[in-house]
């Protein structure tokens, strides 16, 4: 998987992308990230990617030929999506990482400043993601959320004992908590089964906290998996929990 990003902060892309589990992706090849900047491709003293808004108004906005250019001087691989960063896109959530990280290779398009030049989203046509609704001061943070939660998708990325299976929202459900040692810590124990070595009581014990923690956290998410055909196993939780009506 490729990572093209157009940025005019390439070293925030880079000093990221070099450590913990992104930066071993890279190093065993699974990944590749390379940042662009766009006033590589200005030809004025200044290097300008910016200026005033027609119309008036606060504010630079990003130019387009050196963003056109960036995006152009990118080797298009056949299975490729082109994505601008922006607080006007789709949301994005694990959904769209696991949609993602089937491509061979992104290109994200950071912005800073007021905007991007309308005539990018015309003439680019690019697929418009947003990481929340609040508004940052570029797309640096957008593009490195997008390279960190596709790449620990992809297979390889995660040591076994790192499993992506277990996460938060791989299962609809969020995760159960996590306990290492000491047993007991401030008088606050780890729960007893935890210590049993009963890894069925474990399990069970586990997938109630999950149900028990969606529920009382994430409503949204909580009525999606109540509807999703449960097993056997799960009604006895939600019973247990008092989820579930006896009939
Ligand atoms: N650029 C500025 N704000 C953003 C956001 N919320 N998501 C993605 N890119 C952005």
């Amino acid at each position: 998987m490729r990572f093209d990003v157009i940025t005019l902060f390439p070293e925030l892309i880079e000093t990221y992308c070099s450590s913990s589990i992104i930066g071993r992706a890279q190093k065993q090849d699974l990944i590749a990230v390379n940042p662009i900047n766009p006033r590589d491709f200005t030809s004025d003293k200044h290097r300008t990617v910016d200026d005033t808004p027609y119309g008036g108004g606060a504010g630079m906005v990003l130019m387009c030929d050196p963003i056109f250019q960036a995006v152009e001087s990118v080797e298009r691989q056949e299975n490729s999506e082109l994505i601008m960063l922006t607080p006007q896109g789709e949301i994005y959530n694990h959904e769209t990482a696991k949609e993602l990280s089937k491509k061979d290779q992104l290109i994200l398009i950071c912005g800073h400043y007021e905007g991007f030049d309308e005539r990018i989203r015309e003439g680019l046509k690019p697929r418009e993601i947003s990481i929340g609704d609040y508004v940052l001061t570029g797309g640096e943070l957008g593009a490195l959320a997008i390279i960190d939660s596709v790449t620990r998708l992809l297979p390889g990325t995660l040591g076994k004992d790192e499993s992506a299976i277990h996460d938060s929202f791989f299962s609809g459900l969020l995760e159960h908590p996590h306990y290492t040692r000491p047993p007991e810590y401030r008088e606050m124990k780890v729960p007893d089964v935890l210590l049993s070595g009963n890894h069925k009581e474990i399990d069970k014990y586990r997938r109630k906290q999950s149900i028990k923690r969606t529920y009382e956290r994430r409503s949204d998410l909580f009525k999606i998996f109540e509807k999703s055909g449960l097993s056997k196993e799960d009604k006895i939780i939600l019973k247990e929990l008092g989820y579930l009506q006896e009939k």
